[in-house]
């Protein structure tokens, strides 16, 4: 790559990758405001902030949601045999068993570009602050259906919200490599 300008916002987003294994206590209430604030200073359209979260720090909400999707997974013929294998190990969890969870949301009548634009500056602040994340997409399309909709209502998302993604939240027990990207995806004119 050519020589890039380092800082710290430079280093938050070049040393963020996705955690999925974290230290088994929760972070700090003045570590979660400031995610908070981050998330809430993102911009919107027409500054409508079009999204809701559900802040879940509730481990046993968190594993009725993983437990119930994890059981839908082994009862779907589908699921190939490697994820069967690791959803029935025992210790498998779908929010990878960080303390904190939030469900990023946004409007049904709108889209979902200001969510997930939250989303990113939830990740980068936690990367900041020493903390690690893992978004959590594959879900989300299960708690869409209206099997699980006592699994969202346990989320106390609004009525007019849907789900976008979760992010887990804790303190990262791996650090693992940066994946391949591909810089060829754009054109300069
Ligand atoms: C919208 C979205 C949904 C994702 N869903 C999942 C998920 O359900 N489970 C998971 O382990 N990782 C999930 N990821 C993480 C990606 O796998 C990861 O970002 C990608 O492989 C690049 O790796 P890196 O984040 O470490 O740079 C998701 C990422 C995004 C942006």
């Amino acid at each position: 790559m050519e020589k890039i300008i380092m800082n710290d916002v430079v280093k938050a987003i070049l040393e963020r990758r996705s955690i999925r294994k974290y230290e088994d206590r929760q972070i700090t209430e003045e570590e979660l405001n400031t995610i908070l604030t981050c998330a809430f200073n993102s911009p919107s359209g027409g500054n409508g902030q079009q999204w809701f979260l559900s802040v879940v720090q509730d481990k046993a909400v968190l594993d009725t949601i993983s437990k119930a999707f994890g059981e839908m997974m082994l009862s779907n013929p589908d699921t190939p045999e490697r994820i069967r294998k690791s959803v029935s190990s025992g210790d498998w969890k779908v929010y990878f068993g960080a303390p904190t969870v939030i469900w990023v949301c946004y409007p049904k009548n709108n889209n979902e570009t200001n969510a997930a634009l939250l989303g990113e500056n939830i990740v980068i602040a936690a990367q900041s602050l020493g903390l690690g994340t893992c978004y959590l997409g594959g879900v989300i399309n299960y708690l869409r259906k209206p099997e699980a909709k006592e699994l969202v209502d346990l989320l106390k998302v609004p009525e007019d919200f849907e789900l976008l993604f979760g992010i887990a939240i804790g303190y990262p027990l791996e650090s693992p490599d940066a994946k391949p990207r591909d810089f060829s995806k754009m054109v300069r004119i």
